[in-house]
């Protein structure tokens, strides 16, 4: 894995695969990916992301059922797909997380619409951290938001208070499967600088 993570690996070569290499990913890429992408900045420290990290034929098969039918191939084949996820009561973790604001709790308890935002927010950038901390380790990147998503939360969730976000398949891709990559804007299309 030695040469990887600069500006090249995580964008410019970067792709969206599915299709995968016969390679496992070991539990222990597993935790790594993990211990980077914690790293990345949630607001308050809130750390609202959920994942399921399914390995297992058995936890592929829970899977299959809940996916929509062109995401279904690339994911059985995939060596791992990571089920990102955001728990709406992430607040009561606060204590752990951001010790130092006692009354950080307050700030969201009873507010349904701030705790939704920053939950879909922060646990959104979680798993956007997911993606490139995974390139930074050398692994391709399936990301998938065709999926039942209350099936998915009955059956990886089930304390009720995690929504499932989106679905990263994760593996060494087969770059000779890729099709061309689709435009993207010029600067001034999405940007400005004032
Ligand atoms: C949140 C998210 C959800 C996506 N959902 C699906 C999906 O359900 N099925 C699928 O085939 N591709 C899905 N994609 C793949 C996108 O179409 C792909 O990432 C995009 O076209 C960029 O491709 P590239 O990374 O190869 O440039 C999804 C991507 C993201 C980031």
């Amino acid at each position: 894995m030695g040469g990887v993570g600069g500006a090249a690996d995580l964008f410019e070569n970067g792709r969206t695969f599915s299709h995968w290499q016969d390679r496992p990913v070991s539990g222990e890429t597993i935790r790594a990916l993990a211990n980077l992408l914690k790293l990345g900045p949630t607001s308050a420290n809130c750390s609202p992301a959920r994942i399921v990290f399914a390995v297992s034929p058995e936890a592929k098969a829970r899977l299959r059922p809940l996916l929509d039918a062109g995401n279904v191939e690339k994911t059985m084949t995939a060596p791992v797909t990571a089920i990102i996820g955001y728990d709406l009561a992430f607040y009561e973790r606060l204590g752990q997380l951001f010790p130092h604001e006692p009354d950080a709790r307050s700030w969201f308890a009873g507010k349904p619409d701030v705790i939704r935002d920053t939950a879909f927010r922060n646990g959104s950038l979680q798993g956007g951290y997911l993606i490139m901390a995974a390139r930074s380790l050398g692994l391709d990147c399936g990301p998938m938001s065709g999926f039942d998503r209350q099936g998915v939360e009955r059956e990886f969730f089930p304390t009720g208070d995690v929504r499932a976000n989106f679905l990263c398949n994760l593996g060494y891709g087969d770059r000779s499967r890729l099709h061309p990559r689709s435009p993207r804007f010029t600067f001034d299309e999405f940007c400005s600088i004032v």
